[in-house]
């Protein structure tokens, strides 16, 4: 359909050039425009993705005034759109000037037609993959998201999230296990929020973080004067759970005589603080997680099998990052939109090789490395667009090793450096060009050469 095809709007005043123009894009929906009146009346009503703009215009066919009057109101109006410039001999001033100003690229009077072809396609690319970041990072505020704040599309944690969802109203005890970073307090907090006890507090208490002498007051609270140092009766985290849910974190590192009090107040529902006498009826639902292989250490008498079984009536084995197809990526971006509004608002999006070495990446850490990663990237982030190099992932380095001979070595390393300062520059040539140290013509051919695009 021929109004399928991307729209380009051509700013030109020269009507040789405008049919020539016309005619050498016919893959694209093209409009026409001789002066700054009708190129805005056309931004307006065909929001064209790319632009390309001649500087002399009339009133000033000499001069950049009113060309770059149109590119000022075009940045303006819809700064999204990739504009192209012209730049006349000897203009390469305003041409610099131009990009400053918001513009894309520029290319060089007289016209050669298949290099501004080649830069055409590339601000298409560029803004396509731009949309495209924008929608899915909208998407993930909205259908992707379940259990308070869960962002996935893999569905073997849809069906963790479902399992949660499904036992989050009754009372029975949930043990979610899994790796680091995987998500497992997130989850606990899902179901709290999703569990009539939403009202009551949700009390999170990592039991590998308080040295052991500490923990049984944490968790049972003590009177005054129970212990040296006890100046006022503390409540314990597990009568602050009254009517809320208490998640015991890393629940494997609670020592052995602690074990045998935890397992008494599961089966009485009360507890004593230290150095008191009363019992104190408390209503929590328990939710616990750890890292560790609790059936192992029942083996070797480190956990108490019975205390187990009371808190493990529903396990929950939460998949680690790269066994959740997809998951890595839709993350990133999910954590790119909030660190970027929280952090650093000019960055829009990854790069493509950006995305591509996030999914290529192991991620040992989960989604708590993937977070900070990306955090740390949108800080460092130069451009509009996070670089793979931002995100700081190794790349295996024997991949050079490897190559069949010299030539094949330098040329991945050629693709790789300039893959990376395409990235680095937003697919921006003169920029790329620029970072790499060659000229123009000599990125063109190399582009070609290893068949680069994007
Ligand atoms: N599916 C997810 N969607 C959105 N955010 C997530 C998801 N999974 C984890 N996170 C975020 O990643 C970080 C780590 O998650 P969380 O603390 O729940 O993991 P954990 O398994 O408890 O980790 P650890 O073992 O290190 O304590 C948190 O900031 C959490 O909000
Ligand atoms: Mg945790």
């Amino acid at each position: 359909m021929a109004d399928m095809k991307p729209k380009l709007l051509i700013v030109e005043d020269d009507e040789g050039l405008q049919a020539q123009l016309k005619w050498a894009y016919e893959d694209f929906d093209v409009t026409i425009a001789g002066d700054r009146a009708s190129a805005l009346a056309a931004l307006r009503a065909e929001e064209p993705a790319v632009v390309t703009l001649d500087l002399g215009l009339p009133p000033d066919p000499d001069g950049t005034r009113e060309g770059f009057a149109v590119l000022d109101e075009i940045m303006a109006l819809k700064p999204d759109t990739k504009v192209i410039v012209a730049s006349g001999h000897g203009a390469r001033e305003s041409a610099l000037q131009a990009i400053e100003r918001g513009a894309y690229d520029f290319y060089q009077k007289p016209v050669d037609i298949e290099a501004l072809g080649l830069i055409v396609r590339r601000a298409f690319n560029l803004h396509e993959i731009e949309e495209e970041n924008r929608r899915l990072a909208d998407k993930v505020g909205e259908d992707k998201t379940v259990l308070g704040g869960l962002v996935t599309a893999a569905p073997e944690m849809a069906k963790v999230a479902r399992t949660i969802e499904r036992v989050a109203n009754t009372n029975v005890s949930v043990m979610l296990l899994g790796a680091s970073g995987t998500g497992k307090e997130l989850l606990a907090r899902g179901l709290h929020d999703a569990s009539n006890r939403r009202d009551g507090e949700f009390v999170a208490i990592n039991c590998a973080a308080i040295p052991e002498n500490l923990l049984e007051s944490e968790l049972f609270g003590h009177e005054k004067g129970a212990f040296t140092g006890a100046v006022k009766t503390t409540e314990g985290k597990i009568e602050q759970a009254h009517g809320g849910t208490l998640f015991l974190d890393e629940v494997g590192d609670i020592p052995l005589p602690l074990q045998v009090k935890l397992l008494r107040f599961i089966q009485e529902r009360t507890i004593e603080r230290i150095g008191g006498r009363k019992q104190i009826a408390v209503d929590t639902r328990i939710v616990c997680a750890t890292h560790q292989n609790l059936e192992a250490m029942i083996g070797e008498n480190q956990f108490r099998e019975d205390l187990f079984y009371r808190l493990a009536e529903i396990v929950v084995k939460i998949p680690s990052l790269a066994e959740r197809p997809g998951d890595a990526t839709l993350l990133a971006k999910h954590f790119l939109n909030r660190f970027s509004e929280e952090i650093n608002p000019k960055v829009k999006g990854f790069a493509p090789d950006a995305l591509a070495a996030i999914d290529a990446w192991p991620w040992p850490g989960n989604v708590r490395e993937l977070e900070n990663r990306v955090k740390r990237a949108v800080i460092m982030a130069e451009g509009k667009l996070v670089a793979a190099e931002d995100l700081d992932l190794d790349e295996d380095e024997d991949e050079t090793c490897e190559a069949l001979n010299l030539k094949s070595a330098r040329e991945q390393v050629d693709r790789k450096v300039i893959r990376h300062a395409l990235a680095r520059s937003e697919g921006n040539i003169s920029q790329s060009a620029k970072l790499l140290g060659i000229s123009r013509p000599t990125l063109y051919d190399l582009l070609k050469q290893y068949d680069l695009h994007a």
